[in-house]
């Protein structure tokens, strides 16, 4: 039986990721010290994933451990020696990096260096799966002509009909300093493949959901969007006149393609991982496709400011993850996506 170690697991996509390995016959073992609860307060609160784990996972294995924590963090791998590393722990909120600069790099730079080196010293074969996110490509992708429709802004160049490419530049543009330190990991991750051969893969998330999230105004839009409109509260909108375009992608589509890279590992490798743009919807569009869902209108305001180096549209172009793993593709729909999310609030809600 492989052994599967997953950082981040109480949260949004590592959860997933072991409860999908885990029925696909993995041991697995997570990592995470609900810094999320820090990072946000307690809405952003990560235990109740934790112990729903622990029911559910046939011997789950928690680490309570700090990814900057480089000692532990290589003895742990040294004692695991697992098949396949998933790193899904970060600081993951753009806007809440500049008020924690040192934990956001420490974290998201720092943290993945550590796990690469721990790996390369315990467990040099093993797939390194590295959750990147599409921040790394700066706020360049608002120098793109865009076409301005009744409820969402789309490319105007026919070049990106499909959405972003992996060959899209990521640098001389604004990032956010969340932006910066995902760079770091990222290049690093990339070089960790390049330079000393692992089979290391970084996924450039677009809007990362589903019904796990502890979503809040500063990270998580869609389960944050579901839970103020449920609870009758009001939606912040920050430029943009609400038509900025986000790609959403189920977190069970992220975890099957983690599984088919961990069965067919590449080295190196960079891969643009959202809804594209069948999943994709403009916050418009998304209080259409809730309020369709819950019967409660949503209430919401319009801040002129946008925030600073949000992108005004956004969707991943699929078509490498698509031509190097025939098997996957988006399985779960906005729509259903959606659905979960408004049922996994409204069952919280009452427990
Ligand atoms: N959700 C999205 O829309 C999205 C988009 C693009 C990229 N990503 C990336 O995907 C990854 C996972 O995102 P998510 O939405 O699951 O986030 P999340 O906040 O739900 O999960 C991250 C988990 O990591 C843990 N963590 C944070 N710092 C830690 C530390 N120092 N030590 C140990 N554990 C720590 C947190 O407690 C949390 O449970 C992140 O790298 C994020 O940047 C997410």
């Amino acid at each position: 039986m492989t052994t599967a170690f997953v950082t981040g697991s109480s949260g949004l996509i590592g959860s997933e990721v072991c409860s999908y390995l885990s029925r696909n016959g993995y041991a697995v073992h997570g990592l995470d010290n609900n810094q999320r609860a820090v990072f946000f307060g307690p809405q952003g609160d990560t235990r109740w994933n934790q112990a729903r784990l622990a029911r559910e996972i046939p011997g789950y294995v928690h680490h309570e451990v700090d990814i900057r924590d480089r000692g532990p963090v290589i003895r742990l791998i040294q004692e695991i020696r697992p098949g396949l590393i998933v790193h899904a722990a970060a600081q993951p909120s753009h806007d809440r990096a500049a008020a924690v600069p040192f934990d956001d790099f420490d974290t998201n730079a720092v943290g993945t260096l550590n796990l690469l080196e721990a790996a390369r010293q315990w467990c040099p074969e093993a797939p390194f799966v590295h959750m990147s996110t599409n921040k790394v490509y700066g706020d360049r992708p608002n120098t793109i002509p865009l076409l301005e429709l009744e409820t969402r802004w789309d490319y105007a160049d026919p070049a990106f009909a499909q959405g972003i490419p992996e060959s899209f530049p990521i640098d001389q543009s604004l990032h956010s300093l969340f932006g910066a330190s995902k760079v770091a990991a990222d290049v690093l991750v990339q070089e960790y493949g390049r330079y000393f051969g692992m089979a290391t893969c970084c996924l450039r998330g677009g809007c990362l959901t589903g019904p796990n999230h502890s979503g809040v105004e500063l990270h998580g839009f869609l389960s944050y969007l579901v839970k103020c409109n449920l609870e009758g509260r009001e939606y912040r909108i920050f430029g943009y006149k609400g038509k900025q375009v986000r790609d959403n992608i189920h977190s069970l589509d992220v975890a099957r393609f983690i599984h088919e890279f961990a069965k067919s590992p590449r080295s190196g490798e960079v891969y643009n991982l959202g809804g594209g743009k069948a999943n994709s919807c403009s916050i418009l569009e998304a209080f259409r496709l809730v309020e369709s869902l819950t019967g409660k209108r949503q209430v919401f305001t319009l801040v002129d400011q946008n925030r600073i180096g949000d992108h005004i549209c956004y969707y991943s172009d699929l078509r490498k993850m698509r031509s190097h793993y025939p098997r996957w593709d988006i399985t779960v729909s906005l729509g259903d996506t959606v659905e979960q999310i408004v049922e996994a609030w409204q069952t919280r809600a009452r427990a």
